[in-house]
């Protein structure tokens, strides 16, 4: 696998010529669930709930957008899953497809099995991107390398589901999903820099604060052995967080 750096090619496919200006988080790599940019209902006919029953049609309305349901953005487990490499592999997607995104927390988290009871099994330490300003931004972040839970034991055909979640700056999170099957890295796709790349307009930054500093003591110190190891790709996003 060989990465470019300094690419600053930006996704210009299908999504943006359909001019989805107020959609959210686009899962690019593994393939997500499904589209779930919609937003559906009525807010007023709702009291307030984020997803409602439509009886007159017999369907789930969405009246704030289906993203902002846990754990999938109001999608179920899909059939159609994208094989994964066991020992980790690569995540890409588009950050930008929402305003009020200048910038955000991005959490990347595993569900186990074909239908994970629960999303808690973190992958990478939680960091803040940085977009070019609050209206919708084209372009990619990719993590190469996100590694497999600590302490988590699968097998090559065992499923899980990759959990992205995005924390606007008011706080809420909008969720997506790619289901996956884990394989040996030589029947997976190949990822490339043609296929996973970071936007040069997106940065990253941690998240780090005085208390973290002082009651994380212990992560900071087993951390470069930790990541030269085995969280290569997270070695510039640093460390920080421990925020529960
Ligand atoms: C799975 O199928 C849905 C519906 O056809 C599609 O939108 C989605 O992109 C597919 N995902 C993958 C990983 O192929
Ligand atoms: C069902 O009705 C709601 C509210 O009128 C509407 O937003 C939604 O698009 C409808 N769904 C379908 C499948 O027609
Ligand atoms: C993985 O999920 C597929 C459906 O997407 C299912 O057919 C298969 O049996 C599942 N594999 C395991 C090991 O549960
Ligand atoms: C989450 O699911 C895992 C299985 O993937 C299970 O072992 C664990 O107990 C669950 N955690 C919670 C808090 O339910
Ligand atoms: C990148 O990988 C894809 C398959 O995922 C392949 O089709 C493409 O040729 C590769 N590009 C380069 C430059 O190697
Ligand atoms: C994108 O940037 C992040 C943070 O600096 C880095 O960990 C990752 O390896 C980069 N991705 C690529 C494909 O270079």
């Amino acid at each position: 696998m060989k990465f470019s750096r300094s690419s600053s090619q930006w996704i210009t496919g299908s999504l943006l010529c359909m001019g989805l200006v107020s959609a959210h988080t686009v899962i690019v790599y593994p393939g997500y669930r499904g589209n779930n940019l919609h937003t559906s209902g009525d807010v007023d006919a709702v009291e307030g709930l984020g997803v409602a029953y439509d009886k007159d049609n017999d369907t789930l309305v969405y009246p704030y957008g289906m993203q902002w349901i846990y754990p999938c953005g109001g999608m179920p487990t899909s059939q159609n899953r994208t094989t994964w490499p066991i020992r980790g592999g690569a995540v890409s997607f588009q950050p930008g497809w929402f305003p009020g995104h200048a910038r955000a927390m991005v959490y990347i988290n595993l569900g186990l099995g074909t239908e994970p009871p629960n999303m808690s099994h973190p992958m990478i330490t939680p960091f803040e991107i940085v977009g070019p300003d609050n209206d919708p931004y084209p372009g990619t972040i990719c993590l190469p390398q996100v590694p497999l839970p600590a302490n988590i034991d699968v097998k090559v055909g065992d499923n899980a589901t990759i959990q992205i979640i995005e924390l606007a700056q008011h706080g809420a999170g909008l969720y997506n999903c790619a289901d996956i099957t884990f394989a040996e890295p030589e029947d997976v796709a190949e990822v490339n820099d043609t296929n996973c790349f970071n936007s040069s307009h997106i940065s990253f930054e941690t998240v780090f604060t005085t208390s973290s500093l002082e009651s994380a003591g212990f992560e900071i110190i087993k951390l470069p052995a930790f990541i030269t190891t085995i969280l290569p790709a997270l070695l510039a996003l640093a460390y920080g967080m421990l925020m529960a």
